[in-house]
């Protein structure tokens, strides 16, 4: 009689099609560990403005590939959504489809890839702006990058509210690793950056110290300004 029902069944098949997603979408809760405001952002998945201390909850499909997560600093959006951050901008809106404007530190992740496995790193290919920490709820590693990149950045990478990565800057082969025929390898600015933050990613080609995995079906947990 209930299935009969146009509203009942279409409640019914919400509420399936709800249960499905949520059995094979991953929890990224998002915190804001830092002493100041932080507009956290992530492709998929848009953007939210975080207080001190406050999680913004993301879903991230199973096999999601290419995404990102970041953190904005110093925005100002109006009551529409648009507006300017001083780091990490996505083209001028508070829910970003978009990548973030450098310098920015992010979290990439690839989600049930070859052999069901989850692919996460955090990368200063893009520069640094906050520090970040990515934790899976499986017994699998945590990443963190949470030296003081900014207040120690070489000259010629300081940035308004962080510090670039080389490759921004220059746009050279050598730092940017365009081509792999250039036997792509550390530079003095990478070795700047893999010194204080081992786990991350300091160029291209840095993938054997860089990049991690974990069994598909883990929830992760990003957290801005992990050593407060
Ligand atoms: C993700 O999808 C694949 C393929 O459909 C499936 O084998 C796997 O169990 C799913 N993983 C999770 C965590 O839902
Ligand atoms: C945030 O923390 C930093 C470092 O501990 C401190 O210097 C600064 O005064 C704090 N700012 C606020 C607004 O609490
Ligand atoms: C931070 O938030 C958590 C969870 O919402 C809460 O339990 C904790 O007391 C908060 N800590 C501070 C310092 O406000
Ligand atoms: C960015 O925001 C922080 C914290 O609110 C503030 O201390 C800093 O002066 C701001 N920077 C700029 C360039 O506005
Ligand atoms: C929000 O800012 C955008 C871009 O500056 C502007 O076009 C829009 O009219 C503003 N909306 C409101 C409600 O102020
Ligand atoms: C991204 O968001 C902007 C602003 O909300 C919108 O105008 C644009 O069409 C979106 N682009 C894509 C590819 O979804
Ligand atoms: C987590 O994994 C490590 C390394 O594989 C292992 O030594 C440890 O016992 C595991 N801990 C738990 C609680 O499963
Ligand atoms: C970087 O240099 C390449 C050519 O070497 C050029 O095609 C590209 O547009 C440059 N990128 C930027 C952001 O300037
Ligand atoms: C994410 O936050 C929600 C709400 O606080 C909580 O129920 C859930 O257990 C958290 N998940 C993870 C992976 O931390």
């Amino acid at each position: 009689m209930a299935a009969t029902n146009p509203r009942s069944l279409s409640v019914f098949l919400l509420i399936a099609a709800t249960w499905v997603a949520a059995a094979q979408a991953a929890t990224f809760n998002i915190t804001n560990g830092c002493n100041y405001t932080v507009w956290a952002a992530a492709v998929p998945g848009g953007g939210a403005r975080l207080n001190p201390n406050e999680t913004w909850s993301l879903e991230v499909a199973n096999g999601t590939t290419g995404g990102r997560i970041w953190g904005r600093t110093n925005c100002t959006f109006n009551s529409t959504g648009q507006g300017t951050c001083l780091t990490g901008d996505c083209g001028g809106v508070l829910v970003c489809n978009k990548t973030g404007t450098p310098p920015n530190t992010v979290v990439e992740f690839a989600m049930n890839q070859y052999n069901n496995l989850d692919f996460y790193d955090i990368t200063l290919l893009d520069g640094f702006n906050i520090p970040v920490q990515v934790s899976p709820t499986y017994n699998c590693s945590t990443v963190k990058c949470a030296a003081d990149i900014t207040g120690e950045c070489p000259t010629q990478l300081q940035a308004p509210g962080g510090c670039n990565n080389p490759c921004t800057v220059f746009n050279t082969t050598q730092y940017c690793c365009t081509s792999s025929a250039d036997g792509c390898g550390p530079t003095d600015y990478s070795k700047f950056f893999k010194d204080r933050c081992p786990d991350a990613y300091s160029y291209p080609m840095d993938d054997a110290t860089s990049t991690f995995t974990c069994v598909g079906g883990s929830d992760y947990r990003v957290l801005f300004c992990p050593s407060f």
